[in-house]
C-alpha cells in the first residue's frame, strides 16, 4: 500500500484558551499519529486544521479581557504553533479562519448552496439592544429563568436548572450581559440550510450506505438517529460584526454562523496548502478524487457538525469548482470521534482550572511519555479518566521497565561484549526465526490497527511484541552465554537488535521522538519523519503565521531494516526517565488553583 490520498481533518481550536490534554487526547494526537502511520506508508497525506478565530467564544473572552478580538485570537494561536511543535504534532498546513482564502472559499460554497437552491431566507427574532442598536446572540443575553427564577439565566440556557430554551425571549427581563441595558425583540432576517431536502436528495441515503461498516458504532448510530428523527432548517447567518459577511446584497451586519464555515476550513486549508506550495489544484487530489481517503478528528461534541450538516453542506454545493454540475466534493470517509476524557474523575475546566495545560506541562514533561499515556487512556469507545499516578506508573511499568529497558539492555550488551559492534550470528536457530518472524507478523497486525484508528490496540501489541523479545533474552540469557559460549551471545544480540529495528517502526508513530533516538543509536541515517517549520503567508489578507510541514527528506518506512554485520553502534543513552510519586503529588498541587 501506498500512493493513497489521504486527508486528516484535526478539529479547528477556538483561539480563545489554551490547550488541554482533553482537547490533546480528542483529537489533535490521534490525527497526528494517524497521519505520521500514513507517512511512514509512504501515502499522500495533508493533515490540515487552524484556529477557528470567530464565533461568540472569541468575542466573549476578547470582551471579558478588555482586548481587541485579533489581539486574543493571535495570543492564543501563537500558543497553539508552540505547543504543535513541542509536541510533534505534524500539520501539513495549521492556518486560522481569518484569511482572504478561507473568507473566498466559505462564501463560494453559501453562494454555490443558494444557487442551487438549498438556501432560502426566513425572518425570526432575536434579542436587540436599542442603545447600541445591534441584534446580541443568545450568549450575550441575559435574564431571570422563568423556571427556576435564577436571576443570571443565559439566553440559550439557564445553569441554574439546567433548561434549554427555545428563544432568549423565555427570559423575565432580558438584558445586555455586557452593558446590563434593556433588550427587546425585534425581526430579523437570515438564511436557513434547508436540511430536509438535501437530506432527501442524498444525505440521508449516504448515512445509511453500508459501506459505513469501519465507523465507530457510536458515530454512526447518532448520526443516523438524527437524520432519522427529522432534520430541520438551520440557520447559517448571524447578526454579528466580527466574522464573514455574508455574501449577498443587503446583508450588512450579517456574518456566516462560525459552524458553517468553520468546517469549510478542512477544505479552504487544503486549497490555502496547495497555493502556498505553487501547485494550486493539488487540493483536488484529495477532495475530488473519490479513491482520497478523508478522515475527521474531532470530539463527541462535534459529532452532528461533521457527520450531518458538513456532509449536507458538501452535497449541497454540488458543481463547486467542477465542470460536472451534479459532481460534489468528497464526503467524509470515516469521522473516528472519540469520547470525553475526565481528569481525576472530574471533568476537565478552564475556569475551575482542572486539567493539563499542554504547553505548560511540556516544560516539565517529555513529548513522548505524555503522547504515550494519552494513547493508552485515548477515550476511543467510552469516557475514559487522566490520572498523574496513571501517568507515572504507564511511564515506568510499560515505556521504561518494557521498551526502554529491552533497548538499553540489548545496546549496552553489544557495548560491552562486542565494542558496541553489531556481532556475526553465524547460522539462526530456529528461535532466533520465531522472534523475528512474530515481530514481522506485527507489522500486518499493527498496520491493521493503525489504519482503523485503534491506537490503544496499537499500544497493547507492541508491548506485547516487545515483552517477547524481553523472554527471547531471558531465555537465551546471552549474559551467561558471554562466559562459555560467544556465539550464542552474537547471536541472542544480533537477533535482539534487528527486533528493535522492528519495534522502533511500529512505535513511531505514537513515540516520533524516542523511535528517532533509537534509529540513531542502530546507526541509522536521516530523519524518520520530515520537518515541522512556521511559516509567514503572504497569499492571506493579512499575512499570517502558521505551521507547515516538510515531508521530503523523510527515511522512514514501513519495515524492519536489516541493522548488518560489522555495525559500529554510538553509544546508547536511555529513552525514558524512571519517575517518582513526588511527580504526582506536584502536579496535584497545581490542580484547582485558578493562575
Ligand atoms: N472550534 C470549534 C470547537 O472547538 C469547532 C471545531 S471543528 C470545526 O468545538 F471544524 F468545526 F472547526
Ligand atoms: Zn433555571
Amino acid at each position: 500500500m501506498s500512493d493513497e490520498y489521504i486527508l486528516v481533518c484535526v478539529a479547528w481550536p477556538y483561539a480563545n484558551a489554551d490547550i488541554h490534554q482533553g482537547n490533546v487526547t480528542g483529537s489533535y494526537l490521534p490525527a497526528d499519529i494517524y497521519g505520521r502511520f500514513h507517512r511512514l506508508q509512504h501515502n499522500h497525506v495533508l493533515m490540515v486544521s487552524g484556529s477557528d478565530s470567530h464565533g461568540t467564544p472569541v468575542t466573549v473572552k476578547a470582551e471579558e479581557l478588555g482586548k481587541s478580538v485579533e489581539e486574543v485570537f493571535g495570543y492564543y494561536h501563537d500558543r497553539f504553533l508552540q505547543l504543535f511543535q513541542k509536541m510533534g504534532l505534524c500539520y501539513d498546513l495549521f492556518t486560522h479562519t481569518d484569511t482572504e482564502n478561507h473568507f473566498q472559499v466559505s462564501q463560494d460554497i453559501f453562494l454555490s448552496l443558494l444557487e442551487n437552491e438549498y438556501l432560502y431566507r426566513k425572518v425570526t427574532q432575536q434579542m436587540y439592544s436599542p442603545i447600541t442598536q445591534k441584534f446580541l446572540p443568545d450568549r450575550y443575553v441575559e435574564g431571570t429563568c422563568p423556571k427556576c427564577g435564577y436571576t443570571r439565566a443565559r439566553g440559550d440556557q439557564c445553569d441554574n436548572c439546567n433548561t434549554l430554551f427555545e428563544s432568549a425571549a423565555e427570559l423575565i427581563n432580558p438584558h445586555s450581559k455586557i452593558d446590563g441595558n434593556a433588550l427587546e425583540l425585534r425581526d430579523t432576517e437570515h438564511f436557513f440550510l434547508d436540511l430536509p431536502a438535501i437530506a432527501e436528495d442524498g444525505l440521508q441515503a449516504w448515512l445509511h450506505d453500508e459501506d459505513k461498516a469501519h465507523w465507530r458504532s457510536q458515530v454512526i448510530n447518532f448520526a443516523r438517529n438524527f437524520v432519522d428523527q427529522g432534520l430541520i432548517g438551520r440557520a447559517v447567518t448571524r447578526d454579528m460584526d466580527w466574522g464573514i459577511p455574508v455574501p449577498v446584497e443587503g446583508s450588512n451586519g450579517k456574518v456566516l454562523y462560525v459552524w458553517f464555515e468553520a468546517v469549510i476550513g478542512y477544505l479552504s486549508a487544503a486549497i490555502e496548502w496547495a497555493k502556498n506550495n505553487g501547485t494550486p489544484d493539488a487540493w483536488r487530489s484529495w477532495w475530488q478524487n473519490p479513491a482520497a481517503r478523508t478522515v475527521y478528528f474531532i470530539g463527541k461534541d462535534n459529532i452532528p457538525f461533521h457527520t450531518v450538516m458538513w456532509p449536507a453542506q458538501l452535497m449541497g454545493a454540488k458543481g463547486l469548482y467542477s465542470d460536472d454540475k451534479t459532481a460534489h466534493l468528497n464526503l467524509p470517509y470515516d469521522v473516528p470521534a472519540n469520547e470525553f476524557m475526565n481528569m481525576e474523575g472530574r471533568k476537565i475546566s478552564g475556569s475551575m482550572n482542572w486539567g493539563v495545560w499542554m504547553l505548560d506541562a511540556l516544560e516539565r514533561h517529555d513529548p513522548d511519555p505524555m503522547r504515550y499515556y494519552l494513547t493508552a487512556v485515548m477515550p476511543e469507545s467510552r469516557d475514559s479518566d487522566f490520572t498523574w499516578q496513571g501517568y507515572v506508573e504507564r511511564n515506568n511499568t510499560e515505556l521504561v521497565n518494557n521498551w526502554g529497558n529491552l533497548v538499553n539492555r540489548v545496546l549496552n550488551m553489544t557495548k560491552r561484549y562486542f565494542k558496541g559492534i553489531v556481532p556475526d550470528p553465524g547460522e539462526l536457530t530456529a528461535k532466533d526465526h520465531e522472534l523475528l518472524t512474530a515481530v514481522d507478523e506485527g507489522f500486518e497486525t499493527v498496520r491493521q490497527l493503525y489504519d482503523g484508528c485503534k491506537f490503544r490496540a496499537v499500544a497493547q501489541e507492541n508491548l506485547r511484541l516487545s515483552t517477547l523479545v524481553n523472554q527471547y533474552l531471558e531465555e537465551t540469557s546471552p549474559w551467561t552465554t558471554a562466559k562459555t559460549d560467544m556465539q550464542a551471545t552474537a547471536r541472542s544480540l544480533y537477533t535482539a537488535v534487528q527486533a528493535i529495528s522492528g519495534l522502533k517502526i511500529l512505535w513511531a508513530p505514537i513515540l516520533p521522538f524516542t523511535s528517532q533516538q533509537v534509529h540513531e543509536m542502530l546507526g541509522e541515517d536521516g530523519q524518520l519523519f520530515g520537518q515541522q517549520k512556521v511559516e509567514t503567508y503572504q497569499e492571506s489578507r493579512k499575512s499570517h503565521v502558521g505551521l507547515t510541514y516538510d515531508g521530503s527528506t523523510a527515511v522512514g518506512d514501513w519495515t524492519r531494516r536489516e541493522i548488518p554485520v560489522g555495525r559500529q553502534l554510538p553509544a546508547p543513552a536511555p529513552l525514558f526517565k524512571r519517575l517518582d510519586d513526588s511527580v504526582v503529588t506536584d502536579e496535584l498541587g497545581r490542580l484547582g488553583n485558578p493562575s
